[in-house]
């Protein structure tokens, strides 16, 4: 079944200082099946974020039609989880009271939820600090509290934009290894947001590759390599490096053709 389903879509911003128009997303068409892990990949300003944005329910599309779960999009929703790249937590709750909070506004009774709050504090691996505060956690913790409280709610898809940019590479590796045990055994939707092309590879089934401004699919990637994966099996797999290549080389004919354009102006 198809969790999401992007048609045609279309982005126009009006700038607000000269009141001229800009197109960020020209025509984007792909589908997110049911428990499957989809990362959108493009040059910095492609437009990655405002396709998450539109389909989040933040921003508003100019054309096409955005479908999840069989319902059009038409504004923010609890069918749609968002995992911030800074990590948007509640500062003055605890961490399980992160975690529980949509639960608690859906009116789960709190055995029920603090239960389940703790399930998935042990998916992510912070069993044991649902007393802490969010200040009281590292980085890399306050961005697997994202994960968990996003996971709680089970929404129909799992929306992340860069969710690991900000953490240094040591820990990164350590929270895509979380995040691909946690698909492996949950398989949420997941319509991930990267420039980082090993990091694509390494978490998902396809990638879709946008091209530069104004942003169409150039090619969706599939990344056939075994699950479960960690770093240090799935990098030295000759279809990891096969299917980075790839990508990369998609990115940089991009750079090519932007380049043709400037040459011949
Ligand atoms: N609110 C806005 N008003 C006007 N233009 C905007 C607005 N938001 C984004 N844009 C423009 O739309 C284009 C796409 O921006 P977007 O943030 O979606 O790109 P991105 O692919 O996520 O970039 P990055 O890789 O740097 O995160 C950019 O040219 C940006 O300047
Ligand atoms: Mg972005």
């Amino acid at each position: 079944m198809t969790a999401l389903r992007i048609d045609n879509l279309h982005k126009a911003y009006t700038d607000s200082y000269s009141g001229e128009e800009v197109t960020a997303i020209d025509d984007v068409s792909f589908e997110v099946e049911q428990g499957e892990f989809v990362s959108v990949l493009g040059p910095s300003g492609c437009g990655k974020t405002t396709v998450l944005n539109i389909v989040a329910g933040f921003v508003r599309k100019t054309g096409g039609t955005v479908v999840v779960d069989g319902r059009p999009v038409d504004g923010p929703g609890p069918d749609r989880g968002v995992v911030f790249q800074s990590h948007a937590l509640f500062p003055w709750k605890t961490v399980l009271g992160n975690v529980v909070f949509g639960l608690r506004m859906r009116g789960v009774p709190r055995a029920e939820r603090n239960a389940r709050g703790k399930e998935f504090l042990e998916l992510v691996g912070l069993d044991g600090f649902g007393h802490r505060y969010p200040h009281e956690l590292s980085g890399g913790m306050q961005q697997r509290l994202g994960v968990a409280r996003v996971l709680a709610n089970e929404p129909a898809v799992m929306l992340m934009d860069e969710p690991f940019a900000s953490i240094d590479a040591q820990t990164r590796r350590k929270l895509q290894e979380n995040l691909t045990e946690i698909f492996q055994e949950r398989r949420p939707t997941v319509f991930f947001v990267t420039h980082d092309v090993d990091e694509a590879v390494f978490l998902s089934d396809r990638i879709v590759v946008l091209s530069r401004r104004p942003s169409r699919v150039r090619e969706i990637v599939d990344v056939r390599l075994p699950r479960p994966r960690t770093w240090q099996e799935t990098a030295e797999l000759p279809e990891f490096r096969r299917t980075a290549n790839k990508v990369n080389e998609l990115l940089a004919g991009d750079e090519d053709d932007a380049g043709a354009v400037v040459a011949s102006a």
